[in-house]
């Protein structure tokens, strides 16, 4: 009895493991027909996250090239219009010679560096918190363009 339970436990290790074999080679011959372009899909697919985290890195520069192809004009209509162009909470208006010129009057950079970092009313970057400094100065420009 115990040698028939024996010989029958090994025909179903050696059928299981001769199946195993047998899938084994055929998913080892799909893998072989897969075109050039299937495989590189699938390489893409299985890739370590760090290379999708770095293409992601890439298209962030890229996109930020893109950002930075706002003009002052652009940030203005989006970040400042609001306030400047009605004089909330004081803000010198765009437009006004007077206003601006007395602003002037501390100095360019002084300006600059108010609507970089805020000042009193004037929130920080004027709200535009993804704006390099050069596009918050290319906005002031702007606004100063407006109100010669
Ligand atoms: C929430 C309203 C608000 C927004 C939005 C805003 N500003 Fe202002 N801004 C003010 C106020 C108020 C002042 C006056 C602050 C003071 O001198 O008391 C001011 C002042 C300024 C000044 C003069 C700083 C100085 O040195 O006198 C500049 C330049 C300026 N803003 C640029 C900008 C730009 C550029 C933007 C958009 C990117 C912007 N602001 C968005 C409210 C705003």
């Amino acid at each position: 009895m115990n040698t028939i339970m024996s010989s029958r436990l090994k025909n179903l290790v050696l059928i299981t493991i001769a199946s195993a074999v047998l899938w084994g080679c055929g998913a080892g011959d799909k893998t072989v027909s897969l075109t050039a372009n299937q495989e590189q899909q699938v390489a893409s697919r299985i890739a370590p996250a760090g290379h999708v985290s770095m293409a992601g890195q890439v298209a962030a520069v890229v996109s930020g090239a893109v950002a930075s192809a706002r003009t002052g004009g652009d940030i203005y209509a989006v970040n400042c219009i609001a306030c400047h162009s009605s004089g909330v909470a004081g803000a010198p208006v765009m437009g006004d010679v007077a206003a601006w010129s007395a602003r002037l009057e501390q100095g360019l950079e002084t300006v600059y560096t108010n609507a970089i970092n805020g000042i009193r009313g004037m929130p920080m970057r004027g709200t535009c918190m993804d704006c390099s400094d050069d596009e918050v100065k290319a906005a002031v420009d702007h606004i100063l363009d407006g109100s010669k």
